[in-house]
């Protein structure tokens, strides 16, 4: 018997707990999940890493261990980037938006930036709305590609993959142009 009354007063208790939780969520409910839409962004990404305007900047790197010398960026070594997203692939065409974050080299044996970048765009429909990617980005391979685990804005709870396309490189000099081909899934 004295089980049977726990049992009902577990029950109450769970009941009045669903209806808060409920009462809660609905309460702070400003996105709700309506129809999803797939996107595809297509940009140029440029980078310049010599002049007085350079797109990464090394921010960090171990004091006195160099891992594998023949890697292009030190293993441990991070660098903070701000590169401009064009148009087409000349670097002097329309700037369309700016990638924005974090890229740490993170492989011991090969050429490896993992990227934690917003990539944000400043004009056209989705103008005030970003992406963000957080993803292993092996720079050296032609063809490569980025997972996208969010988004702000029109891609909000965005998900998707960029996938990417070294279209010039010139080591000495710096200058990079990639060429991105981007499928997002979001809401708004
Ligand atoms: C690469 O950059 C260097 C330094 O700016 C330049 O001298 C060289 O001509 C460039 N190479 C190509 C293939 O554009």
């Amino acid at each position: 018997m004295k089980n049977k009354s726990m049992n009902n007063v577990n029950q109450l208790l769970l009941l009045l707990l669903f209806f808060v939780v409920t009462v809660v969520s609905q309460g702070h409910a400003p996105f709700s999940i309506v129809k999803e839409k797939v996107t595809h962004l297509h940009f140029f990404y440029q980078e310049r890493l010599t002049g007085d305007n350079p797109t990464a900047v090394l921010v960090a790197q171990p004091k006195d261990t160099r891992v594998n010398p023949s890697n292009l960026l030190p293993f441990g070594a991070a660098y903070v980037l701000e590169a401009p997203l064009t148009e087409g692939q000349d670097p002097n065409s329309k700037v369309v938006g700016k990638a924005q974050g974090l890229a740490v080299s993170a492989d011991q044996d090969t050429t490896v930036a993992v990227f934690m970048v917003d990539y944000g765009f400043t004009s056209g429909e989705f103008s005030g709305s970003s992406f963000s990617v957080m993803s292993r980005n092996p720079i050296l391979e032609t063809d490569r590609e980025l997972a996208i685990v969010g988004g702000r804005g029109k891609f909000r709870v965005a998900r998707g993959f960029a996938t990417l396309h070294t279209n010039y490189m010139n080591i000495t000099s710096g200058f990079f142009t990639v060429e991105y081909h981007v499928v997002l899934f979001h809401y708004e």
